[in-house]
């Protein structure tokens, strides 16, 4: 593995005393299936300790995620506003404020995460919500834009969240979905891809863009760890929503 690497241009800069070893052991529990509340129980743990270890695994896909969405956005930026899905502690809202975002809403299952991200005092409302198990608890057609960065793949949101996603978007509006393309998780990217482009077949949305990212964050397994490589892949989508569909 990688411990000692140098971080990737972009990469989150603070400071961590963990090292790569602690953080894999930890981070690779999540990636195993387990029941939706035993998930959201490991998140609750791992809410205070989130941050310095998703910096120690070199994890991008909040600023590449805001910078996407920066790059296509259309209509005033400022008035803009965001839902930030499974928002964890803020990340992805934090990196859209620089990019001149300003409205937020979040949601996301983990109290504990929840709990982070208020702290901040970015998001004029956040929500607990069961992510793919009920609907997401906003009117259609409310958002100007709706991300889901770092949590839909195996074992944690399940990709039933997608159409809701597309439900409580403006028409015109924008969505920002990210997986992990490594080797464990390509069953539920392909299952995910069959969602995307049936939504778009069906004349719901069409694709804006599609961001192939090497290296997404460090591996947390030897076996994710494919041909001696310390970095698993990624991908960004970017998706906007049928200005004519009304739902
Ligand atoms: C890897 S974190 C990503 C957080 C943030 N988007 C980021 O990029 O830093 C995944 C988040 O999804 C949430 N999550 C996972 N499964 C969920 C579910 N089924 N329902 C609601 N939230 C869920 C977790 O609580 C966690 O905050």
């Amino acid at each position: 593995m990688g411990a000692g690497k140098d971080r990737p241009p972009g990469a989150m800069a603070a400071s961590s005393s963990r090292s790569l070893a602690e953080v894999q052991r930890r981070v690779s529990a999540v990636h195993h299936g387990t029941d939706p509340e035993e998930q959201l129980r490991f998140y609750d743990g791992w809410a205070p300790d989130y941050e310095q270890d998703v910096t120690v695994l070199h994890y991008q896909a909040p600023q590449l995620a805001a910078s996407c969405l920066a790059s296509v956005f259309q209509g005033s930026i400022a008035d803009a506003l965001v839902l930030d899905v499974a928002c964890g502690t803020g990340l992805v809202a934090q990196e859209l404020q620089a990019r001149g975002f300003c409205c937020f809403h979040g949601l996301d299952g983990s109290h504990g995460m929840l709990e982070l991200a208020r702290r901040k005092e970015l998001y004029q409302e956040l929500k607990q919500c069961m992510l793919g198990q009920e609907a997401l608890p906003a009117s259609s057609g409310f958002y100007d834009a709706v991300l889901i960065v770092g949590a839909l793949s195996e074992g944690q949101v399940p990709t039933s969240v997608i159409p809701e996603l597309l439900r409580v978007t403006k028409p015109g509006g924008f969505l920002c979905l990210t997986t992990r393309t490594n080797q464990s998780n390509l069953w539920y990217k392909s299952q995910m891809q069959q969602l995307l482009d049936d939504l778009e077949q069906r004349g719901l949305w069409e694709k804006v863009k599609v961001q192939e990212v090497k290296q997404w964050e460090r591996a947390t397994s030897e076996q994710e760890a494919q041909g001696g490589a310390d970095y698993i892949s990624g991908v960004i989508y970017l998706y906007r929503k049928t200005p004519s569909v009304s739902f």
